[in-house]
Order: structure tokens, then sequence, then C-alpha cells
């Protein structure tokens, strides 16, 4: 498939496995990748190391990725932050919210803001915003990370405006509501709480976590023209968590 053939994708928070994943598809799928963390990375065709809570820093992201690839088609924010002080609202203190909110949710507003200019202009399709939430901004869970449910549900309402808003320009908004995808980073979480994976399996429906490939097709799908007449909605890649009363034995 080509269906990125010729446009410059941004892919923030490109250093994580998800960012990489997707950064590969697009790349795969004829894109130009401008991969962008807050750390040193080598992700994408251009790798920018850039701090996405920082406006100056991205309002000159975007001018940069225009001056040199002529346009902008695609923009994926997948900047996330699970922090270990996060913890129940009780227990969280007020640095350690905004940290999570500035990682989770500031960064994604200033994308946007700063991207949707840009996106405006591209001829003939238009162009593509994809944010990465979590299906913790869709359902209560008494062992979740408060301020981060909270930054990701503030992801989606984002979304949905902006989507709305957008409609008529020909710029789309989604976000993919991710379940447990299967990244170091979320074994992690398990491995250092003992028995916690075995007591949420139970009420996964399949059973098991998401694959890359599939965090992947779906980011890709979303920002393709296979997706023209979706917008401001946030799809659910969570194998059927949020929908479940019951499970299979
Ligand atoms: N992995 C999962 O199972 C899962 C589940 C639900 C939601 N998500 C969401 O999906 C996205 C990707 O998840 P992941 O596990 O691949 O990555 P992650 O959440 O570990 O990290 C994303 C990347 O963002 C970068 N980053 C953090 N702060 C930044 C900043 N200020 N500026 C620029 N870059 C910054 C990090 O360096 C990292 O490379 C995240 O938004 C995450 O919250 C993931």
């Amino acid at each position: 498939m080509t269906r990125f053939a010729g446009r410059v994708c941004v892919v923030n928070g490109a250093a994580s496995e998800i960012g990489r994943a997707v950064a590969a598809r697009f790349a795969a799928e004829g894109g130009v990748v401008v991969g962008v963390d807050v750390i040193g990375h080598d992700v994408g065709e251009q790798s920018v190391q850039a701090d996405l809570t920082d406006e100056a820093q991205v309002r000159a992201l975007y001018d940069d990725v225009v001056a040199t690839h002529g346009h902008l088609d695609v923009v994926y924010n997948n900047v996330g932050l699970m922090d270990r002080g996060d913890l129940s609202l009780l227990d969280t203190d007020l640095d350690t919210w905004r940290r999570v909110q500035d990682a989770n949710l500031t960064s994604v507003f200033l994308s946007c803001k700063h991207a949707v200019p840009h996106l405006r202009g591209t001829e003939p399709s238009g162009g593509a915003i994809v944010n990465a939430a979590s299906f913790l901004a869709d359902i209560g869970a008494a062992t979740a990370q408060m301020g981060y449910a909270a930054a990701k549900a503030g992801v989606v309402q984002l979304t949905r405006d902006l989507g709305v808003h957008l409609a008529r320009s020909g710029v789309r908004v989604n976000a993919v509501l991710f379940g447990p995808i299967d990244t170091a980073a979320q074994r992690a979480v398990f491995e250092r709480n003992p028995g916690a994976l075995d007591k949420r399996l139970v009420h996964w429906p399949m059973g098991r976590f998401g694959t890359l490939d599939e965090a992947a097709a779906t980011v890709a799908f979303l920002a393709s023209d296979d997706a023209g007449f979706i917008t401001a909605s946030a799809i659910p890649l969570d194998g059927g968590i949020t929908e479940a009363f019951t499970v299979p034995d």
C-alpha cells in the first residue's frame, strides 16, 4: 500500500515503541516521516529532539517541517507520560498532576494549535490528526492513575471539538483509545506488581495484549483517506474491554 506516498507525516513521541511502529508503518506506505521526541532518537527521515510542552519549540517544529518539506499532511500525537507519583487523587501532589496534564494533554493542545494552520493548506485531501488516548478515558478504575486518565479524557474531548470545528476545512481529527498494548513499559507495570496481570486478564475479553502491528495499523487507517468520512471520533483499540460486562471463561 502507498496510502502516504508523498505525504509528510509528523510523529510526536516517536522514540517509544508505539511511536516507532507508527513511524515505520507511515514510511512503509510511502510517507516522509518526521520523528519528534524529547529524548534523542533516530526515528524518521528527519529526526527532531523537541519538548512538545514548550510552545516556542512546537511552533518552531512545524515552521521548520513546512520550510523543509513544503507541506504538512499527517500529525500523530503519541506523546504520553505515566508518572509513578500519579496515584489516587488523594495521594497525588500538585506538581505531579501538572506534569501529567502537561505531557498528556497540553502537548496535544500545542501540537494541534501549531499544526492546524499548516494542515489547512494541504491539497487535495486535507490533512489528518490522530491523537493517542487511552481506554481509561472511558471507564472508571480502582487502580487507575487518575491524573493520566483525566488528561486522556481531555484529549478525547479536544479531539471531538476540534474535529467538529474543522469538519468543513478538510482536516480530520480522531483519537485512538488504546487498551493494553504489548510494550516493554506496559509489561514492566505488571512485572512490578506480582499477580496484577492475572487479576486484570480475567476482565479482558480477548485475554491478551494488543500488538504493535495492530496499534500502527489503526493509527495509519485513521490518518489515511480510507477514513475520509471519520472525524471527531475516538476509536477503541482494546479487545472489547470497555464494552464487556462479563467475559468468556
Ligand atoms: N502502551 C500501552 O499499552 C498504552 C495504553 C494506553 C494508552 N497508551 C498511550 O499511547 C501512547 C504511546 O504509548 P507508548 O507506551 O508507546 O509510549 P510512552 O507513553 O511510554 O511514551 C511516549 C513517548 O513520548 C515521549 N515524550 C514524553 N514527554 C514528551 C514531551 N514533553 N515532548 C516530546 N516527547 C515526549 C517519550 O519520550 C516517549 O518516547 C501514549 O500516549 C500512551 O499514553 C499506551
